[in-house]
């Protein structure tokens, strides 16, 4: 489905209220601090907040100690960042207290979730306002109303519809996040992205690459684009990811295009053909397994088999051979027999992903999976991860080696604080690679040849 567009004159009220709120506060001066958890389109939103908060006058907080609007962007997908969450708004009471004018505001995914954000408002009478994910153009109308001592909750807007140009405040000046889709359809049974982030919306291919095209005119050479899952993009339209690849590669000044996240049973040879035959694309993929067990895959309803992953990825690797994987895992998902957990690690073991995030399932209340018999005891869980995670270094260190006396292209993305002569960048796989420089090479491209490994790293010698 296109994603619908905010009207026109709605974002223009909120422009006229961003030049008042400006106008308020431009004798203080005063700063923001927005603390972010969960995923990339978090990021990414937390980027257009804040540059939403800078157009009103706002301006960065070195830390959250001495700013004065307090953001928490966040994650409900798992329950460890909920409660991660939770301990830390409450820290900001006491300071609240002595602090009349410190505004505090909660956003982000757990903000979607019913009845969430009335609870966090009662609970939490000193937090000033609440807002969900699709409502983030309404910030300055928000923001008006804390300076003038009102509490709002913004948690609903009607059919999902986005916003377009909004300014966003990147921390990179080589690469970039871009939104390609909205929310998701797939409905896995474990999952809470569908309930809170809503129905999958595609933003229009003319609106990704008019984005890319600026960005690249203001120096962002690499581009991230970003979907719970990119495979389906322009579902309902008439075109598809493998046209928006195609699009986005003809844009001059990009040399790299990555894109994540990738569901297996969206992997189209078309599309495979399009990553191998766009030079910019790169030989990278983050495709989550989930599980090894196609009963378990079944009940997570992926659509796809363990069969049916192995034979993505022979055929993925056939059209494109030095592409790296990397994945998701869940383990402990309802009914898991220690079979099924075996079968995960041999999948695992089969495919050899350079690196893998690793999850203790999460029962999310309002899932299918929350409410499945034969839920996994906590220790067997722990158990189980760190079997997997055991698995996953063995695999990392052994796909490590096959980089010595490689060389390749590295995007130069920072330089390590303690060494401050030592840069580090990633490959088109996705490699880190760490190797000696000067900081004056920061966001250009060196050809660097691989001469040791590290845990989860390569070191290297720039030409
Ligand atoms: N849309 C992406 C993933 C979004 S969430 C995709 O499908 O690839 C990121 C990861 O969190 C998922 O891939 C899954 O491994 C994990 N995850 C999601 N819900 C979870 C839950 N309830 N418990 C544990 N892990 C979960
Ligand atoms: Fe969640 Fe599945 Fe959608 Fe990913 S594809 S966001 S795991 S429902
Ligand atoms: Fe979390 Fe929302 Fe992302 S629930 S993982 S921040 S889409």
């Amino acid at each position: 489905m296109i994603a619908k567009q905010i009207e026109p004159e709605r974002l223009q009220r909120q422009q006229a209220i961003s030049r008042q709120v400006k106008e308020q506060i431009s004798s203080r001066s005063p700063t923001y601090y927005i603390e972010t958890y969960g995923c990339q389109m978090n990021v990414r939103d937390s980027q257009t907040i804040a540059g939403l908060l800078e157009q009103m006058g706002y301006l960065p907080a070195a830390s959250k100690e001495e700013a004065k609007v307090i953001l928490f962007n966040t994650c409900c997908v798992r329950d460890h960042a909920e409660k991660r969450l939770l301990a830390n708004i409450g820290a900001l009471k006491e300071r609240k207290d002595g602090e009349e004018d410190l505004i505090i505001g909660i956003c982000g995914c757990m903000m979607q979730q019913p009845d969430t954000a009335k609870k966090v408002m009662n609970r939490f009478p000193f937090v000033n306002f609440v807002f969900g994910t699709n409502v983030l153009w309404r910030l300055p109308e928000i923001i008006q109303c804390a300076l003038s001592g009102e509490r709002v909750t913004a948690t609903e807007e009607e059919g999902f519809a986005i916003a377009e140009d909004l300014p966003a405040q990147r921390d990179s000046q080589y690469s970039a996040f871009v939104n390609i889709t909205f929310g998701c359809d797939n409905f896995c049974t474990y999952c809470i992205v569908p309930y809170v982030r809503g129905r999958e919306r595609s933003r229009a291919l003319v609106d990704v690459v008019e984005e890319v095209r600026s960005l690249a005119s203001s120096g962002i050479s690499e581009v991230t684009l970003l979907g719970q899952n990119v495979n389906s993009y322009g579902k309902g339209m008439d075109v598809d990811f493998a046209d928006l690849l195609k699009a986005v590669n003809g844009v001059d000044g990009i040399r790299r295009i990555r894109y994540m996240s990738s569901h297996p049973k969206d992997l189209s040879p078309r599309l495979m053909e399009a990553i191998a035959q766009n030079s910019k694309v790169c030989h990278h993929m983050h495709l989550p397994m989930q599980s090894g067990s196609t009963e378990i895959l079944r009940r997570m309803n992926r659509n796809y088999s363990r069969e049916k992953y192995l034979q993505l990825v022979d055929k993925l690797r056939t059209v494109v051979p030095d592409i790296e994987l990397t994945t998701d895992v869940i383990v402990g998902f309802p009914g898991e027999t220690e079979q099924d957990f075996l079968d995960t690690l041999s999948l695992m073991d089969q495919v050899g992903f350079s690196a893998a995030f690793t999850f203790k399932y999460s029962p999310r209340k309002g899932t299918r999976a929350a409410d499945m018999p034969d839920q996994i005891p906590e220790a067997v869980k722990k158990e189980r991860l760190q079997r997997l995670n055991d698995l996953q270094t063995r695999k990392t260190r052994e796909n490590n080696q096959k980089y010595l006396g490689h060389r390749g292209e590295v995007l130069v993305e920072g330089f390590d604080q303690r060494e401050q002569t030592l840069l580090f960048g990633k490959l088109g796989t996705f490699k880190m690679v760490y190797f000696p420089g000067d900081k004056g090479l920061l966001g250009t491209y060196q050809t660097v040849t691989v001469t040791d490994t590290a845990k989860n790293s390569l070191l290297g010698q720039m030409e």
